[in-house]
């Protein structure tokens, strides 16, 4: 990576906050957004991510400028890209639980695009309803490419490795125990330190925000002050580039003769930022029993019914478990909801083994699903002292919509077949006369 450790970027922070920032002083017009002339002979463009007419809250778009135009570069020509699947996705799906050891790490120099591996997704791109899954692993830095998602945002959630995202809004630096969000549309490159692997979530739906707090208050779960977004910081450079943009379902490609990321001041709320995960502060009980998970929602994609969520965004993190006569693991469940999970570090509470960092599971809708067998006797027999959880950071994406596995994912060597094995040595343990 160049200069990791000699270049350090600044961060403003505050969810959704509309940000003023500019690399170059002076650059940032006063007053109005699309001056005559703006300052250092800059085009002024704007970035919408959300419809014009948005309510206000909801509304997010950005002013930038640029030293050219988004519109600047080659005809798109088609890209194949045969691991990149995007919804309506075929559906054969089984109620079976699924789970997946890592994908490998790469050996031939791979990019960050070219590593993107499809497991499942849900509802409709060209519809704006729905997600997909993919899990990436490169080992190259995107240095004369650059890309966007027309589809949707992309939650990206490093597991090894750090990123930097050199985005046309500024740079992020994101590592495992944080998550950084690329807004639909937003131009950016991927440099890579050694060797990186992780997972994205596509959200294709309404964009990602904090979830509500009702009688919780005020503060808690995810602070918005904690998500960072970048300043301004434009590179000026000329050359043989790729512009890809993921569209339609598609990955296509134009020639552009230099880089994108040439955005020398910008203002809005639409922009890229990241969150460690580390801050998230956790709610949980005090006294029996444990909430649904639900309480350890990071960020939420809103379907139009409410508190039904195109989207969930969900971690279980380092905690205390203090909950007395309570059975602490998550508990045997079936649920209308679909969910795949995913492990950045350490052991996930309910799982004794098989669910390993960089793998993944999958349960849709009313699959039952639980502790294994070995978690469960451990847990019902624990002496209840105050315990904590610790070196363990698992996250759900949890969505409305049943979550269809790629063809891809079904066939990999990866899939255990054996997963529900897991579940088989729960003992019949009923006694009427006990
Ligand atoms: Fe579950």
């Amino acid at each position: 990576m160049q200069q990791r450790d000699a270049v350090t970027f600044e961060y403003q922070s505050g969810f959704g906050s509309e940000f003023a920032t500019e690399a170059l002083e002076g650059a940032l017009p006063v007053g109005r957004n699309s001056p005559q002339r703006p300052p250092y002979g800059l085009y002024a463009e704007q970035l919408s991510g959300t419809a014009f007419t948005a309510p206000r809250h909801a509304n997010r778009r950005s002013w930038l400028y640029r030293i050219r135009p988004a519109v600047l570069h080659g005809e798109f020509i088609e890209l194949a890209h045969p691991a990149l699947v995007t919804a309506p996705f075929a559906s054969n799906t089984s109620p079976n639980q699924l789970r997946w050891d890592p994908f490998p790490l790469p050996d031939a120099p791979t990019d960050f695009v070219d590593g993107l591996v499809t497991i499942a997704g849900n509802g409709n791109a060209a519809a704006q309803c729905g997600m997909a899954i993919h899990v990436y692993a490169c080992n190259r830095p995107m240095r004369d490419r650059f890309f966007y998602c027309a589809d949707g945002e992309l939650l990206v959630v490093p597991q090894v490795g750090a990123l930097r995202l050199a985005t046309e809004m500024g740079v992020l630096d994101v590592g495992p125990g944080e998550i950084a969000v690329l807004p639909r549309g937003v131009r950016f490159a991927i440099d890579v330190d050694g060797t990186a692997r992780g997972y994205v979530c596509e959200n294709y739906g309404a964009l990602l925000r904090l979830p509500e707090l009702g009688p919780i208050g005020a503060n808690g779960l995810a602070n918005p002050r904690d998500f960072l977004y970048p300043v301004a910081n434009y590179s000026e450079r000329e050359g043989t580039f790729e512009l890809v943009a993921k569209f339609g379902g598609k990955l296509w490609r134009a020639d552009i003769d230099h880089s994108p990321l040439d955005v020398v001041a910008w203002h809005g709320n639409y922009a890229p930022y990241k969150y460690d995960l580390a801050l998230y502060n956790a709610i949980n009980t005090v006294s029996f029993d444990h909430p649904d998970p639900s309480i350890f929602t990071v960020l939420t994609s809103p379907s139009d019914t409410a508190g039904t969520a195109n989207l969930d965004v969900v971690i279980f993190p380092p905690r205390w478990l203090v909950a007395e006569g309570t059975f602490r693991p998550p508990w045997f469940h079936r649920n209308v909801m679909s969910e795949y999970m995913g492990l950045i570090r350490g052991v996930y509470d309910a799982k004794a083994e098989g669910f390993v960092p960089g793998g993944g599971s999958l349960h849709n809708a009313m699959s039952g699903h639980g502790p294994d067998a070995e978690t469960f006797e451990r847990a019902s027999s624990a002496e209840l002292l105050p315990h904590k959880l610790q070196g363990t950071l698992a996250f759900m994406f949890e969505s409305r919509y049943v979550i269809h596995p790629t063809e891809r994912a079904l066939t990999a060597p990866q899939l255990q077949r054996d997963y529900a094995a897991c579940w088989q040595g729960l003992a019949r343990r009923f006694d009427p006369r006990r």
